[in-house]
């Protein structure tokens, strides 16, 4: 392996942010950490999740290392938030002066730090680059287009990435196809996940009544689409509590969810339904309930991906993903605000099992490997160049 001297004294600054950052950076840290010749990698986390539920309970989970610098900008406007992260994140990079910046998916923290390093001229590298809806009133959408133009490395999830980022312009040497970092998580900790009686009796609901194994059905629904008009979320609560009749539910509800339900007075709408309501769970109960469950509904990204690799019927209540392996060979069926297309399915599931599909390429626990061995090659050859333009 190709090694230049001083090169480990510049770290690698690691981002995280929101809660689907932190199983995606677990796996890459602890590669990192294995890999010969690795600089050290630094774990930034912008505090865009601050709640214990939402990002503390996640860093145990996955066994995280305490953050070597927070920048504790918490919630605001997409603006305000991004923003205040830039402005925290600036003096940093100024402070480590990098190798290189690893953001990992699409957050406000994710194209915020990129863009301060871009701009400083250290490297960007993207892991779970070239994921593409094409629909632009998604702000992951604005985040991931913007993010990959300034990266200078793209490690994509399936080959559809290469395709998108093509169209977009960027050189297909910048690009390198390595798999799914939050498939290596979650198959690192499956033998670890929480059964789901567990986590019900911890939430002071009858086991008896949802934790059957293949008996329930798990929701997750937090995208300003379904659940910040009033209209959207009123009519996903009425399906749900349709669904609900057919197989019991287990809801996790992201904080934003909650409090819009409270908000638009439709509490009362899921009290009487077979629905059970719990606080954002953690990752090894979040992965205990989708791996007991006989179908998921969700609005996520991630959990498209991870129901594709426990092989559990997934319907996604969106009209486009950014993820259309887990459409065209996954377990995953997109059904939008569909009532009657969701209970049909709900009703196939039920007779005949549903969708399982197959694991894609490359979603076989080794992508952070492969992304720790061709990085620090990349870093060797990126500082032997600088060296010889400016002699
Ligand atoms: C963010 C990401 C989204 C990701 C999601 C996962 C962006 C643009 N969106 O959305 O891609 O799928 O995280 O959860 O980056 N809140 C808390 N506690 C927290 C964090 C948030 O109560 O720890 C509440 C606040 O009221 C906040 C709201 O949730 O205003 C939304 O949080 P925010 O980070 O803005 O976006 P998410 O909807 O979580």
């Amino acid at each position: 392996m190709m090694t230049v001297p001083g090169h480990e004294s510049r770290p690698i600054l690691c981002i995280v942010g929101a809660r689907p950052n932190f199983m995606k950076m677990a796996p890459i840290l602890r590669a990192l950490g294995a890999q010969a010749g690795a600089p050290k990698a630094l774990l930034v986390h912008t505090g865009q999740h601050y709640d214990a539920a939402m990002s503390d309970q996640l860093f145990q989970d996955l066994a995280l290392p305490n953050p070597d610098v927070n920048l504790e900008v918490g919630s605001a406007s997409h603006a305000v938030q991004t923003a205040e992260v830039m402005r925290r994140f600036e003096p940093v990079v100024d402070a480590h002066k990098p190798s290189c910046v690893v953001v990992v998916g699409d957050v406000n923290s994710t194209i915020a730090c990129a863009l301060v390093a871009a701009k400083k001229q250290v490297p960007v590298v993207h892991v779970e680059a070239g994921l593409r809806s094409f629909d632009r009133a998604m702000p992951e959408e604005i985040n991931r287009i913007l993010t990959d133009q300034i990266s200078d490395v793209l490690y994509t999830t399936e080959e559809t990435a290469l395709g998108n980022l093509t169209r977009e312009g960027i050189g297909a040497d910048r690009v390198h196809f390595v798999g799914n970092v939050m498939i290596d998580s979650l198959l690192a900790n499956r033998a670890r996940a929480i059964p789901v009686a567990q986590t019900l009796s911890k939430g002071n609901i009858d086991p008896s009544l949802f934790g059957k194994r293949k008996g329930y059905g798990v929701v997750t629904l937090h995208r300003p689409s379904n659940v910040d008009d009033v209209g959207a979320l009123r009519a996903a609560i009425g399906t749900l509590v349709e669904v609900s009749r057919r197989v019991p539910l287990i809801w996790p509800l992201h904080p934003r969810t909650r409090a819009n339900i409270e908000r638009f007075g439709l509490t009362s709408a899921l009290a009487s339904a077979r629905i059970a309501c719990l606080p954002p769970q953690g990752y090894l109960e979040m992965l205990g309930l989708m791996d007991g469950a006989l179908l998921v509904l969700t609005d996520s990204g991630g959990i498209q991906e991870e129901t594709t690799a426990l092989a559990v019927p997934c319907l996604t209540m969106r009209d486009n993903t950014e993820r259309p392996i887990t459409i065209d060979e996954g377990s995953n069926t997109l059904v939008g605000a569909d009532r009657v297309l969701i209970l049909r399915l709900v009703d196939e599931i039920l007779r005949a099992g549903g969708k399982g599909g197959r694991v894609p390429q490359n979603w076989d626990g080794r992508a952070s490997e492969r992304i720790a061995a061709h990085l620090v090659a990349w870093l060797a050859e990126h500082k032997a160049r600088d060296a010889r333009r400016r002699p």
